[in-house]
């Protein structure tokens, strides 16, 4: 992991804080937090004109319950409304399935309107609150299945 990649991410995860309900501040340190992602996750960036623009990070490597997690979509506020937020969802599907992954889960506020219009033109659905650490008491999740059929 590179020292430059973990300073990247985590100016762009300051510059959209704001933007989150919690802020993302009031519950992960940046630093630490870009450290754990970008060796443990999948860290996808969009550039433009060598600056950041959108980073999604995610897991989808869950070989026991075969489901990935998509931890963190976002755009800068001034490049959202372009369909820069779906190709990288896209992206995450797409990874997701050619790494064996049945299923994606995401979490987000209630009051997430873009977040909930995001993954439902996706075709993800509202679904029930699954165990673990990551669950937030105020959160909504949504997930998605990658099970292809068959006929
Ligand atoms: C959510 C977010 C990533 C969307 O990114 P974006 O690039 O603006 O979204 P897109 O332009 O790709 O739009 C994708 C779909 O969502 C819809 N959408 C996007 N923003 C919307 C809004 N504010 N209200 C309603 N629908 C919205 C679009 O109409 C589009 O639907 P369509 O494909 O059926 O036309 C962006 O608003 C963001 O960064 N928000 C702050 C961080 C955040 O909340 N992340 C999600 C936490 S789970």
């Amino acid at each position: 992991m590179k020292e430059q990649d973990c300073a990247e991410l985590a100016t762009f995860l300051e510059k959209v804080d704001h933007s989150f309900r919690p802020t993302l501040s009031s519950r992960i340190e940046f630093r630490s937090f870009a450290v754990k992602v970008l060796s443990k996750g999948v860290v996808l960036k969009v550039v433009d004109e060598d600056k950041v623009v959108a980073v999604t990070i995610f897991y989808a490597n869950d070989q026991v319950e075969k489901t990935a997690y998509l931890s963190v979509v976002a755009v800068l506020d001034e490049c959202r409304g372009r369909g820069i937020g779906k190709r990288l969802v896209a992206e995450v599907i797409q990874m997701s399935r050619s790494r064996g992954m049945r299923r994606i889960t995401v979490q987000m506020n209630p009051e997430n309107e873009a977040a909930v219009a995001l993954y439902t033109s996706l075709g993800f659905r509202m679904c029930g609150k699954p165990n673990g650490d990551h669950v937030r008491a105020d959160s909504i999740f949504m997930d998605l299945s990658l099970s292809r059929s068959l006929c």
